[in-house]
């Protein structure tokens, strides 16, 4: 292939041992796609450190929808900020409570600004921003 190198890695036995029965339980097929990922993911947490690197998220809430004016504040924050929604999802989980998934493009600092400011409406039960680094990978 094109554009690939290939190296050597010298390690501990006993380590390659237990790298090799992880990705075997993850459902691996080579030992160089998982050091791929491994890598991937070092620099992908590594960029997510820089408030001004561009990233994706996505914000996952759990609310009540019967809490005052939830979903006109979910809209209204969407719709004011200048970060891009670029979509959102809702499922209705149970008599009360509404799942929501809102996509979001931004640097990393306004993501988790916005993130912070969703969560902490009124009646958001639980939230978490799962950030994605969209650019060098
Ligand atoms: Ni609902």
């Amino acid at each position: 292939m094109a554009g690939i190198e290939r190296i050597g890695v010298s390690l501990e036995k006993e380590l390659l041992g237990a790298f090799d029965k992880l990705i075997a339980e993850k459902g691996y097929q080579s030992r160089s796609e998982a050091i791929r990922d491994l890598i991937r993911q070092q620099l992908n947490d590594n960029r997510l450190t820089n408030d001004k690197a561009e990233a994706v998220a996505a914000v996952v809430l759990v609310y009540d929808h019967h809490a005052t004016a939830i979903m006109e504040r979910l809209t209204e924050l969407q719709h004011s900020h200048v970060l891009k929604t670029i979509s959102s999802l809702h499922v209705h989980l149970d008599h009360h409570d509404c799942l929501e998934v809102i996509v979001l493009r931004g640097k990393v600092g306004e993501i988790n600004k916005m993130g912070e400011k969703l969560i902490s409406i009124k009646g958001v039960k639980l939230g978490r921003v799962n950030l994605l680094a969209n650019e060098g990978l």
